[in-house]
């Protein structure tokens, strides 16, 4: 396995894509609303990050995916296509995932959002699940191990009789959307890659409330819970540091240490 290390350089852009990225999370909260498609929110993003920010949507065309982002439907687990026929309702919860290429280097970030009110089952599987990713976020400096994180993330999840999505997992990212390592998001402490400075990846759980079985649907990317119930992802891109972490897509309503 070889995991590549960025420099002082490569982090000041993957800093810049990833604040567009999260910028771009930012702005579509307001039109996340009832009647609104997931397709009228792609466009709002695609055309932020092509106009605005002058950068590249990293989704589009991706191993042919067709949209700029992907919306993430109640019991979609990842990869939703933003469509035209996808109208959200009240109560529904969704989540966003934006990857903005700038200079060559990538920022990855997704978060969830309700649509008017959701009931307190649904609020609850956002919160655990975006906790999870924060205890994740705490442990990361140098000596810590893969499968530390994944550890505090999978006890967390079951503690809160939520399941973790064993299929897709974060991933090392730089130049490169998806490269070494997987970041598993189940796991046992002192085992795994041991992190060090200047290493760059991403932390995304998908905790679902039933199993953590999905299925792929037939257009080759919606992956859905297969009993149906909900599921919910939150996702950062992090750079080790010499002594701890930095949450390269931080959001202005989110305080990291
Ligand atoms: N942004 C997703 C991730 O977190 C990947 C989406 S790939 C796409 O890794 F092709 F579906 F857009
Ligand atoms: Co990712
Ligand atoms: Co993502």
């Amino acid at each position: 396995m070889t995991v590549s290390i960025k420099t002082t350089a490569d982090i000041e852009k993957m800093r810049i894509a990833g604040r567009m990225a999260a910028e771009v999370l930012e702005l579509i909260g307001e039109h996340v609303v009832a009647g609104v498609t997931t397709g009228e929110l792609d466009r709002i993003c695609h055309e932020h990050i092509v106009d605005v920010q002058k950068a590249i949507p990293a989704c589009l065309g991706y191993r042919g995916f067709p949209k700029s982002v992907c919306t993430s439907v109640n019991h979609v687990i990842c990869h939703g296509i933003p469509s035209e026929k996808k109208k959200l309702k009240k109560g529904d919860i969704i989540n966003i995932d934006v990857t903005v290429i700038y200079e060559e280097f990538h920022g990855d970030t997704s978060k969830m959002y309700v649509v008017g009110e959701a009931p307190s089952h649904a609020t609850r599987l956002i919160q655990v699940t975006q906790e999870c990713l924060y205890k994740g976020i705490e442990l990361v400096k140098p000596g810590c191990r893969l499968g530390d994180i994944g550890h505090v993330i999978q006890q967390h999840a079951e503690k809160n009789h939520y399941s973790i999505v064993r299929d897709y997992c974060g991933h090392g990212i730089g130049r490169v959307f998806h490269e070494e390592p997987q970041v598993m998001h189940y796991g046992r402490p002192d085992t795994g890659l041991i992190l060090k400075e200047g290493m760059t990846f991403t932390i995304e759980p998908m905790l679902n409330a039933g199993k953590a079985a999905g299925k792929l649907k037939k257009d080759g990317w919606t992956v859905e819970t297969k009993d149906g119930r909900l599921s919910a992802q939150w996702e950062h891109t992090l750079a080790v540091t010499a002594t701890g972490v930095e949450v390269l897509t931080a959001r202005k309503e989110e305080s990291f240490f």
